[in-house]
């Protein structure tokens, strides 16, 4: 089978690439600029000259393709429109030798996660998951819209029940789940294997700790101060051994302003570091930040990143994918 590849020359799409390969297809790498040809030849593909985020250039490069991959966050929107369109013809029966070949290919615990359908009325979820088991897949995650919705309107749990129902191997629910209640109440209500966590894990990392905790019966762990600082710190450690300065300065605001979520005074945190020019500048506002907090008396610590009583503490507004 040929495969198109869209975002190949990425870490992801390079691996989508040797892994269709190793399972005997064709994939076919877009490339934007010559100098990506040399890293898809090297995972095994075949490039083509085309921006992944033209339309008409994909379209053109799906010709002769029976599949699609998209192996980027920005590709997204055009394979969407090329799944309307052209490849279309992504038919299912093309999943049958992605997942075959994948299997093929890894000896690694294989999953697969997909959505309802492109919309209501082509929803083929539930072929698709009879197709991931028979072709070896271990587990599936169905995100519960379709599509078109994107991440509009709401994940239609019952779906998930209903796939559930329907397969022998393990089944993840996800859409929206926020806080640990949403967790427990999505096992409650589908009967699902697990639940499958996106946006909500990038804002508040102690989900799963806190998601373990109320399934326990326990209350959900608040994360202190000290963790709050020494996540922002070791988070900001981690872009700076991969990233430029100001990069790293940049992309840390928009975390700082989530792991602080509710602090008195987090504000003026978020503020402060908006125009701080260096490393050692964003590690003083911290630290500073952190001790005036630490010294003051506990019942201002701040409102907490899940509530005691089930209401989603945090105000989850920015789409990231
Ligand atoms: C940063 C980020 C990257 C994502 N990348 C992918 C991806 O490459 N492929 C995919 O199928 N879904 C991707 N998703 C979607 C999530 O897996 C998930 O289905 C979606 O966000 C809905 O779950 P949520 O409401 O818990 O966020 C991504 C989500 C986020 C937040």
């Amino acid at each position: 089978m040929r495969v198109l590849v869209a975002g190949a020359s990425g870490f992801l799409g390079r691996s989508a690439v040797r892994a269709l390969v190793a399972g005997g297809h064709e994939a076919v790498g877009l490339a934007r600029s010559p100098d990506k040809d040399a890293v898809i030849r090297a995972a095994g593909g075949t490039p083509v000259r085309g921006d992944i985020l033209s339309i008409p250039a994909l379209v053109e490069a799906a010709k002769g393709c029976e599949a699609l991959v998209h192996a980027a966050a920005a590709a997204t929107t055009a394979s969407r429109e090329i799944g309307q369109s052209v490849a279309a013809k992504v038919r299912v029966d093309g999943a049958y030798n992605l997942v075959a070949a994948a299997r093929k290919a890894v000896r690694v615990p294989l999953t697969v996660k997909f959505r309802l359908g492109l919309d209501s009325a082509r929803a083929n979820y539930l072929e698709l998951g009879r197709i991931c088991q028979e072709e070896g897949a271990d587990a599936v995650a169905l995100h519960a819209r379709t599509a078109r919705q994107m991440f509009s309107g709401q994940p239609d749990r019952e779906r998930i029940r209903l796939l559930k129902d329907a397969l022998r191997i393990p089944v993840s629910g996800n859409g929206d789940i926020e806080t640990p209640e949403d967790a427990v109440a999505l096992w409650r209500d589908t009967g699902c294997d697990g639940v499958m966590i996106g946006r909500a894990a990038i804002k508040n990392p102690w989900i799963f700790r806190q998601i373990a905790q109320r399934r326990a019966g326990r209350p959900a762990h608040q994360p202190t101060l000290e963790e709050r600082r020494d996540l922002i710190a070791w988070h900001f450690g981690l872009l700076r051994e991969r990233e430029t300065e100001e990069f790293a300065l940049h992309k840390i605001r928009t975390f700082t302003g989530w792991y602080t979520h509710g602090l008195p005074n987090g504000r003026a945190l978020r503020q402060k570091i908006n125009s701080l020019p260096s490393t050692a500048h964003f590690m003083d506002a911290l630290e500073q930040f952190f001790a005036e907090a630490i010294a003051t008396p506990a019942d201002t610590a701040g409102s907490p990143l899940v509530s005691g009583t089930g209401a989603p503490a945090l105000a989850l507004t920015a789409q990231t994918a």
